[in-house]
């Protein structure tokens, strides 16, 4: 279905990378990771990850990649050898911008000072750290790889050699009390990371942790949590401009923050979503989920398994699922810009949104109100387009 009204201008576009495998896999996640039983296939990945890319230039001629993001699985696992690889691949097929970000997400019991700063010389300019939490027991309650040590040196090695890193937090643990979520907070903030997301532990379908849910925190205490974090956060000068996501002046995520505005992402690597936009329509599609199929097809020259155009109606509501993750909210220009839609197709939604009290808006700006942060499911809802 081609797009009500043509897009005059393309978002700024950026490029996902999924490393698929992981040293083995946490209870509660259903990324697309997988255990790497034996020796991981590295050559042959970046093989395939080299035809893919070079399958998917007809979709992107003419455009300058903003940034770059390494995501698993466990990107750490790879040799700076094969970043660098991979580097230099998207360098000599794509026009990549002098201050674009890149970010290589690594889990901290993977993590080597030499090997790090190899990766800096590969021009990976931003560490993302899965810490999750620096309590012994709530780590091991996680299944996670690493230990609290393991946690701090990481972090330590993180800071020392990326001006630029994140920490992951994950909150309302298995047990986990108010003062624990307190303790792990500042522990993080012993190093004043320039970025922190602090997620709150989800119970995801598919996962041991969902089957056999362990004893988490019930909903007032994982909201005091909550509410603990946002203030001391704001307190330390972060400014939380995204449902989980904190940042130090100017260094948000500049990769994330192309998601939530809507902009246009090629995703290459087992599994990875792409949405691109062109003059008169929106495109998702997904590559062959299963490290070896994708190889395959990759190889063959086939990576997408699925692709579709996204419907007008579904488009105004997937770009309020983004933008209204932010908490200053948005232009009201980019919705038409970016949605080929006139605002006015959401102009009932919009005032039902604001009569309940879970949204601001001008002429200028649409914003969640701290009540619309809250319950964003329920304000997302009266944008989901009618069956
Ligand atoms: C792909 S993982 C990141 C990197 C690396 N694999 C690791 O775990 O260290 C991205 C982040 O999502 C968060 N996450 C994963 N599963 C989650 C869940 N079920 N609930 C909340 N956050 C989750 C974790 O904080 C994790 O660091
Ligand atoms: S290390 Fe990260 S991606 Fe891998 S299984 Fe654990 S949470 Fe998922």
């Amino acid at each position: 279905m081609s797009l009500a009204y043509p897009l005059t201008s393309l978002p700024p576009l950026s490029l996902y990378i999924h490393i698929p495998w992981c040293v083995k896999k946490c209870p509660y996640c259903d990324f697309n990771s997988h255990s790497a039983r034996g020796e991981i296939p590295e050559q042959r990945y970046v093989e395939a990850l080299s035809r893919d890319l070079e399958s998917a230039l007809p979709l992107i001629w003419g455009r300058s990649i903003h940034s770059i993001f390494f995501g698993g699985g466990t990107p750490s696992l790879f040799s700076a050898t094969a970043i660098d690889q991979i580097l230099a691949m998207v360098r000599s097929l794509t026009r990549l911008e002098f201050f674009a970000e890149v970010t290589l997400e690594a889990n901290p019991g993977t993590v080597e000072a030499a090997r790090f700063r190899e990766y800096k010389a590969a021009g990976i300019n931003r560490l993302s750290l899965g810490v999750q939490s620096f309590n012994a027991g709530h780590l091991q309650a996680l299944g996670r790889i690493h230990d609290a040590h393991e946690a701090h040196d990481a972090v330590a090695i993180a800071a020392d050699i990326f001006d630029n890193y994140n920490l992951d937090l994950m909150y309302a643990l298995p047990q986990q009390t108010l003062r624990e979520a307190n303790l792990d907070l500042t522990a993080a903030l012993s190093y004043r990371p320039p970025h922190l997301s602090c997620y709150h532990l989800t119970l995801e379908p598919n996962t041991p942790f969902h089957s056999q849910p362990p004893d988490l925190p019930d909903d007032d205490l994982s909201a005091d949590m909550q509410i603990m974090i946002e203030d001391r956060l704001a307190l330390a000068g972060y400014q939380h401009y995204e449902t989980s996501a904190f940042a130090q002046p100017r260094l948000q995520a500049r990769h994330n923050l192309n998601y939530w505005q809507f902009g246009d992402y090629l995703g290459i690597g087992a599994g990875a979503h792409s949405k691109l936009s062109f003059h008169d329509r929106v495109i998702r599609q997904m590559r062959h989920k299963h490290p070896r199929d994708y190889m395959e097809q990759a190889l063959a020259g086939d990576p997408v398994q699925t692709e579709n155009t996204v419907a007008a109606a579904a488009r105004g509501f997937e770009f309020m699922m983004n933008a209204l993750r932010l908490t200053d909210g948005f232009d009201t220009a980019l919705f038409s810009e970016r949605t080929g839609l006139p605002i006015t197709a959401i102009q009932s939604q919009l005032e039902q949104a604001e009569q309940r009290g879970l949204l601001v808006r001008d002429h200028l700006r649409i914003a969640p109100t701290p009540l619309g942060q809250r319950f964003l499911n329920d304000l997302l809802g009266l944008f989901l387009p009618a069956a």
